[in-house]
């Protein structure tokens, strides 16, 4: 589907939970996040019917994301159910890599193809203070998990403050190369201020190529990370809120005041 900037919107995102098991400042209320009510998080049938309704109008790649996609319940069983769909092309996932190593093989064998690894810093001091906690061996666990499970390729996504001369995007960067993983570099966001940038290596944060929508946890399609226009399939049904999304896709971002990153997804 072509949207009214010409833009050709073929790729979905799918935040499957708000809930994460680590804690980042920059993404995470420290404690009492304000977390939806389980009520309100679509059940997995409502995710495949979205995805079933969505490939006829021209969506063939989905990543799922959240909060933290692997804590949600019967994860793999969501995949195997997106994977059925015919149509679906590609199938990967945003995740911060702890639970991968328990994970990677089931994933790949229910469907996903590849997974993007969230990991700003290689010091597992510094991994500590980041997400209030974390440890960082997990990830490099679920790092070669993911690798040995056959999804490819990993990328290892490395939020930065100002750009990519950091010196823990550096090392992040040595890590990659050694490993043979793909680094990219995402300008740390805020939401609420409209402050966003160009995403290294993809299109995201490049308005004039963005291809996507996205779909929260609890049930809106989401035209734009940074707006608040927000359809909710179950008021509207799931075709009128896609196409209505599709419609109302802005040419640019602004801000939005209604989201944090741990329940849009990044
Ligand atoms: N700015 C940029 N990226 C962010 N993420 C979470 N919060 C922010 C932010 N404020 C990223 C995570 C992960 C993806 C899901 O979103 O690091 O890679
Ligand atoms: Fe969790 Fe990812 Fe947010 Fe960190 S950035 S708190 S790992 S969802």
């Amino acid at each position: 589907m072509l949207d009214r900037f010409n833009r050709k919107i073929h790729y979905l995102r799918i935040s499957v939970t708000d809930r994460c098991n680590l804690r980042c400042h920059y993404c995470m209320p420290e404690n009492d996040p304000c977390l939806l009510r389980h009520e309100d998080i679509l059940r997995f049938e409502e995710i495949q019917q979205v995805v079933a309704v969505a490939v006829p109008l021209g969506i063939d790649k989905i990543r799922l994301t959240g909060g933290e996609p692997l804590v949600r319940k019967d994860i793999v069983e969501l995949v195997s159910m997106i994977s059925e769909v015919p149509g679906v092309k590609d199938i990967a996932m945003t995740t911060n890599g702890v639970l991968l190593d328990r994970f990677a093989h089931d994933l790949a064998r229910a469907g996903l193809k590849r997974v993007n690894i969230s990991l700003d810093t290689v010091d597992a001091r510094k991994f500590r203070t980041i997400t209030r906690g974390g440890e960082l061996q997990k990830v490099f666990d679920g790092i070669r998990a993911a690798k040995g499970a056959g999804l490819h390729p990993v990328k290892i996504n490395c939020v930065v403050k100002e750009g990519p001369e950091e010196s823990e995007a550096k090392a992040v960067q040595a890590y990659g190369r050694k490993e043979g993983l793909e680094v990219r570099f995402i300008p740390r966001m805020d939401l609420g201020t409209g402050h966003f940038g160009v995403v290294s290596g993809g299109t995201g944060g490049d308005c004039s190529q963005c291809n996507r929508l996205r779909l929260t946890s609890d049930g809106k399609v989401k035209p734009c990370l940074f707006s608040d226009l927000a359809y909710d399939i179950r008021s509207l049904g799931i075709q009128r809120a896609m196409e209505m999304a599709l419609g109302a896709k802005p040419e640019k971002g602004t801000v939005n005041k209604q989201n944090l990153f741990h329940n849009i997804g990044g």
